[in-house]
């Protein structure tokens, strides 16, 4: 497992993260084997929100653990909030009130990481800098950072808080690529040319703020996975399934190097529930796939190399 330092912390987090969304499909005792078997297999790392499971998720992990304060210790937990039932909230008041609940849920002290979820239009910076002092003073959250964010969005907020915003998560996979692809096809009268993202890869990299990687392996917006998916895909996951070869790998631990490969030290928030496959993503931690595979998987997910 590859180890990554989070600018501006002292944080040595694993590149592969265990996503909580999920974890309500499965009976307590599978959900302590699935955190168990990712502690083994040295991830450090969980991710989850106030809103997975109706916050359920977060209780069910910790009373799946039996979380206590040595393996509290062990872990790096991160959580966001700002979602609501059909809007979004970065009041002063709700952050506050929903981070209480998370460490309620979460059973500790502390969260290492907040994250804001999605941006919320009616966003005052003012009141998200009172709640991140008033979180920081009390020794509830370590750290502090963004999701889902544009540049000017994180500089807006950036300009009125006192904390470094260190995390944006983002959604990036193989069959999912707008942060890279406008950059790739830049100035061309194509499609993929249009930038989308306005650079936030680049903007995280300039500002030393790790990107995180969710839905490495869907399509589209929750469509499913791209992995043995033969009729859209058939050309990539012929390409990917040589390289699993080539690795002695498993084709889901190609779908995770393809972004851990990249120089940017993306984090990879995997959300399956399936034992086996959370072992073969941790296979793809640091496998080191040369340019040209690279840029021929983009190629074979579809996209144009000018
Ligand atoms: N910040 C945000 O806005 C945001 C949004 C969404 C998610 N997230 C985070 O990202 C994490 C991951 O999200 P996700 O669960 O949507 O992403 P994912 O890891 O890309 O997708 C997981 C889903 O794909 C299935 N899958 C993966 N590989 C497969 C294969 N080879 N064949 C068949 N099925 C396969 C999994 O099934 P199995 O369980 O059977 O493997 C599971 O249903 C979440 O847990 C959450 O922590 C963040």
């Amino acid at each position: 497992m590859k180890y990554i330092q989070i600018a501006g912390t002292d944080l040595q987090v694993s590149n592969i993260v265990m996503g909580n969304m999920r974890l309500k499909q499965l009976s307590l005792s599978e959900a302590e084997t699935l955190i168990r078997t990712a502690m083994e297999e040295k991830i450090n790392f969980f991710d989850h929100a106030d809103i997975y499971g109706g916050g359920e998720c977060e209780s069910y992990f910790s009373e799946a653990i039996g979380m206590n304060a040595s393996l509290r210790e062990q872990m790096i937990l991160q959580s966001k909030c700002g979602i609501r039932k059909g809007f979004f909230d970065f009041s002063k008041e709700h952050i506050i009130a929903s981070t209480e609940g998370i460490l309620k849920r979460l059973n500790t002290d502390y969260l290492d990481i907040l994250l804001l979820h999605r941006p919320d239009a009616l966003v005052e910076p003012e009141e998200v800098a009172e709640a991140f002092d008033e979180l920081e003073k009390s020794g509830k959250v370590r750290h502090f950072g963004v999701s889902n964010h544009t540049p000017m969005q994180t500089e807006l907020l950036q300009k009125h808080l006192s904390q470094k915003l260190i995390v944006n998560q983002l959604q990036f996979s193989i069959a999912h690529t707008p942060m890279i692809d406008s950059g790739i096809a830049f100035n061309m009268n194509v499609d993929q040319s249009v930038n989308r993202d306005s650079g936030i890869l680049d903007y995280c990299r300039l500002n030393g703020i790790t990107v995180q990687a969710w839905s490495p392996f869907q399509k589209g917006f929750f469509n499913g996975p791209f992995l043995g998916d033969l009729e859209e895909y058939a050309e990539l996951n012929k390409l990917i399934d040589s390289l699993a070869d080539k690795y002695n790998v498993a084709n889901t631990a190609i779908a995770v190097a393809w972004i851990t490969r990249h120089p940017a030290n993306i984090q990879v928030v995997t959300g399956t529930m399936n034992l086996g496959r959370l072992k073969d993503c941790c296979q793809g931690s640091d496998i080191p796939l040369t340019r040209e595979e690279w840029y021929g998987i983009y190629k074979a997910a579809g996209n144009i190399l000018p």
